[in-house]
């Protein structure tokens, strides 16, 4: 096989794949999917080898930005969908259990656990909205579930998570709470407001490329899980933020919209939000 071809070089290096190599079947199988479509990739657009160079120094430069808080690889795959795609994928939707979208970035293990009702926040900002945020969480038929365990996650109102701000008190605007006998589950947070993805390296080269915008509409992010049941990763969107329409990583879902409404005098806090959650059994094949 000394003498690969335009044609012919696909299945010479598919071909060199060891039946011993140290990968699963299911590895074999992305990995043989992954240069036949990279090579084709190359043959369709006629790529130059000064493209490809452009390509692996970009790629270095994507990996020289990443640290503990910035994942750079992540923000390039949402930026492309790729992100969102690979959620929909793994979180099929074939019933009434609530969609899924994507984790982000900005997630930290961890988070303070809370009793319900308590509020996320540990400093004040001008102008802030404060918001009484609940809901019930219930199986895929109505019967609510004790015990879930609601993480959540949210920019401050300068539009910063407490990671990326130095100002911010640590683990600002996240807890972890838990919903009680009649699936009900409350925390106290802020509005969160619509914010920029970190756009100043490499993701900021790919979305100028695109012609595209940096922002997200403002959202707050939910991990619920409880053993037994599908984890949900997901993000409730304010009704009125701007960006709505046009996310920059294209994450938002009509049926995770939810009502920022004026709070009536029986809340301590400036609006209120109800927000019911489904959760689907786990796959037996998972759960076993
Ligand atoms: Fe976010």
């Amino acid at each position: 096989m000394r003498n690969v071809t335009i044609d012919s070089v696909t299945d010479v290096v598919i071909g060199s794949l060891g039946k011993n190599g140290e990968i699963s079947d299911r590895g074999r199988e992305v990995l043989t999917a992954l240069i036949r479509h990279l090579h084709d990739f190359c043959r369709d657009v006629n790529l130059q080898h000064d493209e490809f160079l452009f390509a692996c120094d970009f790629l270095a430069r994507a990996g020289q930005t990443c640290d503990d808080k910035r994942q750079e690889f992540i923000l390039l795959g949402d930026i492309l969908g790729v992100e969102v795609l690979v959620d929909m994928l793994t979180n099929r939707i074939d019933g009434v259990e609530s969609e899924s979208t994507v984790l982000g970035p900005f997630y930290r293990e961890n988070p303070p656990v809370l009793p319900k009702g308590a509020s996320t926040a540990q400093k004040q900002f001008d102008g802030e909205e404060t918001v009484y945020f609940e809901g019930h969480i219930r199986d895929v038929n109505g019967a609510p579930i004790e015990g879930v365990t609601v993480d959540v996650w949210e920019d401050a109102p300068n539009g910063l998570y407490e990671n990326h701000d130095p100002e911010q008190p640590d683990y600002n605007l996240r807890g972890r709470f838990e919903s009680d006998k009649d699936g009900h589950y409350a925390f106290r947070a802020v509005r969160p407001v619509p914010y920029p993805i970190p756009d100043n390296e490499t993701a900021g080269e790919l979305l100028r490329a695109m012609g595209h915008h940096p922002n997200r509409p403002g959202h707050i992010h939910f991990i619920l899980s409880k053993d037994g049941y599908r984890t949900l990763v997901s993000q409730v969107y304010d009704s009125d933020s701007e960006w709505l329409e046009n996310d920059s990583v294209f994450a938002v879902k009509e049926s995770l919209i939810g009502k920022f409404e004026a709070a009536g005098d029986d809340l301590d806090t400036d609006l209120h939000v109800q927000f019911d959650f489904v959760l689907k059994g786990a796959d037996k094949a998972i759960a076993a």
